[in-house]
C-alpha cells in the first residue's frame, strides 16, 4: 500500500507542474481551491480520475486541472481489448504510450483499465472464443501486461464478471469468457497478469453493490463468494474496484454495504472507488440536480470512507464537460467540476467526506 507520506509527497511534488486559473465561485469556508489530491493525501487516500487521451491532448486547461487535482489517472478506453487490438496482432498502442508519457511528466500513476471485459472483446476474438480457440485469452493478458510492464501501477484485470440475473448459482455473468473457459477464467486472468508483471497490483472491478434492492443483495453475495474463492485459491489479487456510478435518488443500504466492505477488507483486499459519478433522471433544474448529486456522493462516501481498507477515490472524469453521461442526461451534474472547470457542490461534498474520514495508517 502507498504510505501517507508517499501520497503527500507525490501530491505536493506534482502540484507545481501545471498551472490552472484560480478556482473561483466557491462557497465560503475551508480553502476549496486546495487540490483534492492534497486533501486526500492528508488522510492517506489517493485521489484520481478517469481520463481519455483525446481530452488531455485537445484541452490543455483540462489537462492542467487533471494534473492539479489527481495523483493517479485511469485511462477510460485506450487499454481495453477492443481499442488496443482491433485486429489480431495489430496493436493500437500510441494513445496508451502517450497517456503513460503524460502521466510520467505530470508525476501521476496509472491504473490501466481493463484486461478482460465482456463489452470490449474485438470481433476477431469473439469469433475465436466461440470456436473454442482460446489462446487469444492468455495472449491478450500476457501481451498487454508485458508491453506496459513497470509503467502501470494497477491493472483492472477482470471487469464486470458478476450478473446474478443470468441465473447461475455462483452469480457470474454468462460472458463469452465464461462460455469458452468456464468460471476459472477469472483466477486464470490474475495468474497470467501476475506472471507478466509481478510488480503490478491487480484489481477486480465491478458495479452494483450499494443499494437497498434484491438485485444488489444478490450482487453483494456473488462478489463476496467470488473474492473468497479467489483468496482461498491463493490467486494474486490485491484489491477490488467498486465503480460507484451512482443514481441521485437510489437508496443506499448503509448496513449491507458497510458489511460488504468490512468482509472484503477481512479478506486482506484493498478497496478503491473507481468510477464515481452521478446520474439524475429527475425533472429538476440543473441547480437542484447539482445539490442532489452532491448529497448522494456525500451519503455514499460517508459509508465508504469509514472502512480503512478503502484507499482511493477515483471519479469517472473530473468535469461535466467530459462526463460519460452528458449525452444521456444533458442537464445533469455528474462530476465534481462544472463545464468551465469550476468546483461544484459535489467537489465540496468530496472534500468534506474526506475531511471527516479517519487517517489511513502509513
Ligand atoms: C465506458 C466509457 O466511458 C465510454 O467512453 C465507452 O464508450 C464505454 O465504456 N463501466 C466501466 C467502464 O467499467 O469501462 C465504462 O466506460 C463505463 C462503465
Amino acid at each position: 500500500m502507498l504510505s501517507r507520506r508517499y501520497l503527500m509527497a507525490q501530491a505536493a511534488g506534482a502540484a507545481g507542474l501545471a498551472t490552472v486559473p484560480i478556482l473561483t465561485g466557491c462557497s465560503p469556508g475551508p480553502d476549496t481551491s486546495e487540490p483534492l489530491k492534497v486533501i486526500a493525501a492528508r488522510k492517506g487516500l489517493s485521489f484520481g480520475s478517469q481520463v481519455l487521451w483525446r481530452e488531455l491532448q485537445g484541452d490543455s486547461a483540462y489537462a492542467a486541472l487533471v494534473a492539479r487535482e489527481c495523483v493517479q489517472i485511469t485511462p477510460g478506453n485506450e487499454f481495453k481489448w477492443g481499442a488496443y487490438e482491433p485486429s489480431e496482432g495489430d496493436f493500437v498502442s500510441e494513445p496508451c504510450e502517450s497517456l503513460l508519457q503524460w502521466a510520467n511528466q505530470a508525476g501521476v500513476s496509472v491504473r490501466a483499465h481493463t484486461l478482460i471485459w465482456y463489452r470490449s472483446i474485438p470481433k476477431w476474438a469473439q469469433r475465436a472464443l466461440a470456436a473454442g480457440e482460446n489462446t487469444c485469452f492468455t495472449a491478450r493478458i500476457q501481451g498487454a501486461v508485458s508491453a506496459f510492464r513497470g509503467r502501470v501501477a494497477w491493472w483492472d484485470v477482470v471487469n464486470e464478471a458478476i450478473e446474478p440475473a443470468d441465473g447461475r448459482d455462483d452469480g457470474l455473468r454468462r460472458s463469452p469468457f465464461l462460455e469458452a473457459l468456464g468460471p476459472g477464467y477469472i483466477a486464470d486472468a490474475f495468474f497470467i497478469a501476475n506472471a507478466a508483471d509481478p510488480e503490478a497490483k491487480l484489481c477486480y472491478n465491478d458495479y452494483g453493490f450499494e443499494y437497498a434492492s434484491p438485485d444488489h443483495d444478490r450482487r453483494r453475495a456473488a462478489l463476496l463468494r467470488l473474492l473468497t474463492d479467489l483468496k482461498t485459491a491463493d490467486v494474486p489479487i490485491d484489491g477490488i474496484g467498486i465503480q460507484g456510478h451512482l443514481f441521485a435518488d437510489a437508496v443506499i443500504d448503509t448496513k449491507a454495504f458497510r458489511t460488504l466492505l468490512r468482509e472484503v477488507a477481512a479478506l486482506g483486499l484493498k478497496i478503491k472507488i473507481t468510477e464515481l459519478d452521478v446520474r439524475d433522471a429527475s425533472a429538476g433544474d440543473s441547480k437542484a440536480k447539482a445539490r442532489r448529486a452532491a448529497d448522494q456522493v456525500r451519503r455514499y462516501l460517508d459509508v465508504v470512507l469509514e472502512e480503512m481498507a478503502v484507499t482511493d477515490i477515483i471519479t469517472w472524469g473530473l468535469s461535466d464537460r467530459y462526463s460519460y453521461w452528458m449525452d444521456e442526461y444533458p442537464d445533469g451534474s455528474p462530476l465534481p467540476f462544472d463545464t468551465a472547470f469550476q468546483p461544484k457542490l459535489m467537489q465540496r461534498a468530496i472534500v468534506e467526506a474526506i475531511e471527516k474520514a479517519p487517517i489511513r495508517a502509513g
